[in-house]
């Protein structure tokens, strides 16, 4: 299948409508006041299948329970598992217990900062690694999770399929294509994509009358006047 291109303008254009719309609009979330690499992998596991109000509730309980990698790691699972009560999917708290043993074992107890290397921690895949890479240490690291998927193939490349594992791998091209230069224009660009498909670009539906990408997007609605 041909590569999907993008055009280096049309990319700068997006990039600096996100971002001016995500410093507008963008919500004032927990673990986006932090750079602490725990309390982000913290986060985005939780994030996983949950919704962000839901995990709101729970983060800072959880946090106050385990305050570092090192508690988690010292705590029996049984522990763990029980302050995951109420979030459901039990394989990410019994996974983060994995990784806190793994990471105090052979890393003194420090997470990585390359995304490659945060690949190989139990429990952590593509996603998850260049959000911790991007979140936390400001890194230029792509990430790619659905609802990222979904607004990259609807802004750039429409044939693709934001679930099809075929189509992911050009998704991530794309998603590297169009990430700014700095690490900390990443961190920006990344949470407002993320903003863009929860607030905006949803799965239910496209609110292209608002959107501010909305001029060089390739499945945009046309937007009737009342
Ligand atoms: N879902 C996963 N990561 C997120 C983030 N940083 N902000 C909002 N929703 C998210």
């Amino acid at each position: 299948m041909p590569k999907p291109r993008i055009d280096p303008k049309s990319a700068l254009v997006f990039r600096r409508r996100l971002a001016t719309w995500f410093r507008r609009a963008g919500r004032d979330l927990p673990w986006r006041r932090t750079r602490d690499p725990y309390r982000i992998l913290v986060s985005e596991l939780m994030l996983q299948q949950t919704q962000v109000s839901r995990v709101v509730e729970f983060y800072d309980r959880f946090l106050n329970r385990f305050p570092t990698l090192g508690h988690v790691a010292r705590a029996p699972q049984r522990k763990v598992m029980e302050s995951w009560e109420g979030l459901g999917y039990y394989a990410r708290a019994r996974n983060l217990h994995a990784l806190s043993k793994e990471v105090g074992a052979t890393r003194d107890g420090v997470l990585p900062a390359d995304a490659a290397e945060l690949r190989t921690l139990p429990g952590i895949g593509a996603y998850t690694a260049g959000a911790v890479s991007s979140f936390a240490f400001e890194r230029r690291a792509a990430l790619v999770d659905t609802n990222v998927a979904r607004v990259l193939s609807r802004v750039f490349a429409p044939r693709l399929k934001p679930k099809s594992p075929r189509d992911q791998k050009q998704l991530w091209g794309i998603a590297e294509m169009i990430l700014p230069r700095t690490g900390k224009a990443a961190w920006t660009h990344n949470q407002a994509l993320m903003e863009l498909g929860a607030l905006i670009c949803t799965a239910r539906i496209k609110r292209c009358g608002v959107c501010p990408v909305s001029a060089g997007c390739r499945s945009r609605d046309v937007v009737r006047p009342e």
